[in-house]
């Protein structure tokens, strides 16, 4: 058996050859399947081997070369399918763009844009002012007595605190208001303007109140303005919100810059949830003293002025039960509002 080849060896490299790449591929077939190959010159060398070892020789080879072939045409096709999908996941400049994935306006500004669209329906412009306000703009001129607990109803962020002269504080503005006064101190009535905008409360935050929230101010200033156009307003833009099927009520109140003041319920049913009554603004007809602070004659202007609050607004139409769920951001919160 001294001429024999060593089999076992040239089945092991056929084996553990890498074929990793169309080159490594070709010389694979090169090595052992063409017709210089390996296995073509050691089938040649049959006729020279001992008579007896000739048959299971010829077996042999045959196997390998079917090893051999196997492996080419295993390692072909892989190699096919990889260029295949390699080709298909490259950029073809020809075609179209694949969607990019666009956002949506948050649940707050869908309301807030609603609400402004009705009010311009209804004349009203749009006004703004800033979240740091004075002492002045933010209560004095709203009729908030000097110390007076009136100005507690709101918890504050003071940014600036004068424990001597509060005059000279300055806060994070605690509602809309203070903007109807640079607006009526800027420019001359008639006034019908809506004023959408930031405020600031210190209160613990929980389910029901965060520490900044959306009030979206009105105030309508003219000649003969009377209680019976508030409430035509107000009912007219919560018929636009809420639905013609619209329950209300609307009931006395108390704020330092209106008189008399009033509140408005709607009647609100949502799912399996039984329906009660939610509180949606505030509102009243300004106060002499507000129309003097800024200089306007109140025997000859009248005016109503209302707040409401965007969040709460928010939170009824799409069944929000926890405020926190607008500020946080999570993705799987807001895409649920297209
Ligand atoms: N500023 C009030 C608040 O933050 C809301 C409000 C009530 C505004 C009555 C008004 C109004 O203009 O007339 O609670």
């Amino acid at each position: 058996m001294a001429n024999t080849p060593d089999i076992e060896k040239v089945k092991k490299d056929i084996t553990s050859y890498p074929l990793d790449s169309d080159q490594a591929i070709e010389s694979f077939r090169l090595t052992y399947l063409s017709r210089k190959g390996i296995i073509t010159e050691l089938l040649a060398g049959i006729g020279k081997a001992a008579p007896e070892d000739r048959a299971w020789l010829g077996k042999e080879l045959n196997a390998l070369k079917k090893l051999a072939a196997s492996r080419f045409e295993e390692a072909k096709a892989a190699q096919a399918s990889d260029t295949a999908s390699r080709v298909a996941a490259t950029d073809d400049s020809t075609l179209p763009p694949p969607p990019l994935p666009t956002g949506s306006a948050h649940p707050l500004s869908q309301t807030l844009a609603e609400i402004k669209n009705i009010f311009y329906r209804l004349g009203f412009t749009i006004a703004d002012g800033p979240e740091l306000e004075d002492d002045f703009h933010n209560f004095t001129a709203l009729n908030f007595p000097p110390e007076h607990p009136a100005r507690d109803m709101q918890d504050t962020f003071f940014i600036r605190k004068d424990e001597q002269d509060s005059s000279h504080n300055l806060v994070l503005r605690t509602h809309t208001s203070p903007v109807q006064i640079r607006l009526m101190m800027n420019q001359k009535p008639p006034f019908r303007a809506i004023m959408p905008g930031r405020v600031y409360r210190n209160e613990s935050i929980t389910a029901k109140s965060y520490c900044l929230f959306h009030q979206v101010e009105g105030l309508y200033v003219d000649i003969n303005v009377s209680l019976a156009d508030l409430k035509h307003t107000l009912i007219t833009f919560a018929g636009h919100l809420f639905g013609k099927e619209l329950k209300y009520r609307i009931r006395p109140s108390f704020f330092p810059f209106t008189e008399p003041s009033l509140e408005m319920d709607i009647w609100w049913e949502t799912g399996n949830r039984p329906g009660q009554w939610m509180e949606i603004l505030g509102a009243g007809m300004v106060h002499p003293n507000v129309l003097k602070a800024v200089d306007i004659d109140p025997e000859i202007w009248t005016g109503f002025a209302f707040g409401m609050g965007v969040e709460r607004i928010t939170m009824s139409r799409y069944e929000i039960d926890d405020i926190r769920l607008l500020y946080d951001n999570d993705i799987r919160f807001l895409t649920q509002f297209p």
